[in-house]
């Protein structure tokens, strides 16, 4: 049984953590052995994913910390360039743990695959037509993928829509509705629909342009929802109740305007994308069915929600479209991604979903308890010296002490740390 909990892991030295990782993880070391060599991918594996490849690029992994979601401990894998969202992370998981941790639940794996089909003369005897033969249709669909079938996977149901306005006229839309299980599910829905066209060609008179899956995936959708109790919030001088407040109130700018929805959401995804890329899944995928379905009552809006309940409690919420799998792609080949799999200890895509979005709810939370009161750039500022201490040139225990002397100064910027490491050295040289 794993045990999120590693007090003091951020003051370990760095050839320590993977140990004490494996130990809290309650995994042999060896299993997270890529994540001490770049990510294990080597340049001969990279040139099998892509083309035209050189090399490999790596980006650090931090481990989110403190999470417990549906009474389970997790270790969390995140692989990001920003600071302060996986220290904000576990500090937010270690609050909502306070609370019982995270719930989350997902629907079914089902991902829609799309057919455009045009030059229609009569779209509704069309529409009639494919419905009339729904049956057919989905046992046709069925029997592409042998392998989903067996996993209990398969198509399950059809839809037509019709789209009036249109630069091209009126067209029908048939959607393939497809059980993925544990797939992220687009090579198996994109066959299908692929498979599918000639049939509809048929029984439509029409022509199937385009054939591909929606990243709107708004029926495989995952929820979660944390409780934190008010006296948990309070710091400083700000007491529970004026935090709690607070991040309600910034809630409600996000809900109510665009411009703070979209900055308000970008930080959900800092946590989500950083689970998301670390087991190999397709962020572009997951970030384009988020801002989708931000906006699917017309107008873009807030991702969660922040109330409080009648114990004073301050209660998020979070549910969003996650299309992930862990089986195939990048998540069976990449050695950090299958290391990261193991070390959530995740059996199901859904499991997995479950942990993203309580990490995009965490994170959340961690920008709106800032934003809501000190700002953001306290808390941003000692890890982004650092970075600025590193480009100035600082090594070794020169990082720390430039950084601490600009966050001292107020004053983070590159010529600053020059300046300070010049003194240094002028200072260090024997006279
Ligand atoms: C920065 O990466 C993310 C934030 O801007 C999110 C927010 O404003 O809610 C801090």
């Amino acid at each position: 049984m794993a045990d999120s909990r590693i007090p003091g892991f951020y003051n370990m030295p760095l050839s320590g953590r993977i140990g004490r990782l494996a130990q809290a993880a309650d995994l042999p070391q060896e299993v997270l052995a890529p994540y001490a060599s770049g990510g294990g991918l080597s340049p001969e594996a990279a040139d099998h994913m892509i083309e035209n490849v050189v090399g490999t690029h790596a980006l650090p992994v931090g481990i989110g910390l403190n999470f417990r979601i549906n009474e389970k401990d997790v270790l969390v894998p995140m692989v990001i360039e920003e600071p302060s969202v996986v220290a904000g992370a576990s500090f937010m998981a270690k609050l909502a743990r306070a609370g019982g941790g995270f719930r989350a639940s997902s629907t079914a794996p089902e991902m829609i695959g799309q057919m455009q089909v045009l030059d229609l003369r009569d779209i509704q005897s069309a529409c009639a037509s494919l419905l009339e033969h729904k049956t057919e249709l989905l046992s046709e669909a069925d029997s592409i993928d042998p392998v989903l079938k067996k996993a209990g996977g398969g198509a399950r149901d059809l839809e037509v829509r019709v789209i009036q306005d249109s630069p091209i006229g009126a067209f029908l839309v048939l959607h393939l509705i497809y059980d993925v299980r544990d797939a992220m599910g687009a090579n198996a829905v994109n066959t299908a629909c692929e498979r599918l066209a000639p049939r509809v060609e048929a029984l439509t008179g029409g022509r199937v342009h385009l054939r591909i899956l929606s990243n709107l995936a708004d029926r495989r959708l995952t929820r979660t929802r944390c409780r934190i109790p008010a006296t948990e919030l309070a710091f400083d001088r700000f007491t529970g109740e004026a935090v709690r407040d607070g991040i309600v109130e910034a809630w409600a700018f996000a809900l109510a305007d665009p411009y703070r929805a979209a900055t308000h959401n970008k930080g959900i995804m800092n946590g989500v994308d950083a689970v998301v890329i670390a087991t190999g899944n397709d962020w572009r995928a997951i970030e384009a069915g988020a801002h989708a379905y931000a906006a699917r009552s017309g107008k873009y809006t807030s991702l969660s929600t922040w109330e409080v309940d009648a114990q004073g409690n301050l209660v998020g919420t979070l549910e969003m479209p996650m299309a992930v799998g862990i089986v195939g792609g990048a998540t069976k080949v990449h050695p950090s991604a299958q290391a990261a799999l193991r070390l959530m200890g995740v059996k199901t895509a859904s499991e997995l979903a479950e942990v993203i979005v309580s990490v995009g709810l965490a994170q959340n939370l961690a920008a709106l308890r800032a934003l809501a009161t000190e700002g953001i750039q306290r808390g941003h500022m000692s890890l982004h010296a650092r970075q600025v201490a590193i480009a100035a040139g600082a090594t070794g225990e020169l990082i720390e002490v430039v950084a601490t002397q600009m966050v001292a100064d107020g004053v983070v910027r590159i010529d600053r740390a020059e300046e300070i490491l010049k003194g240094r050295r002028k200072s260090s040289k024997p006279s």
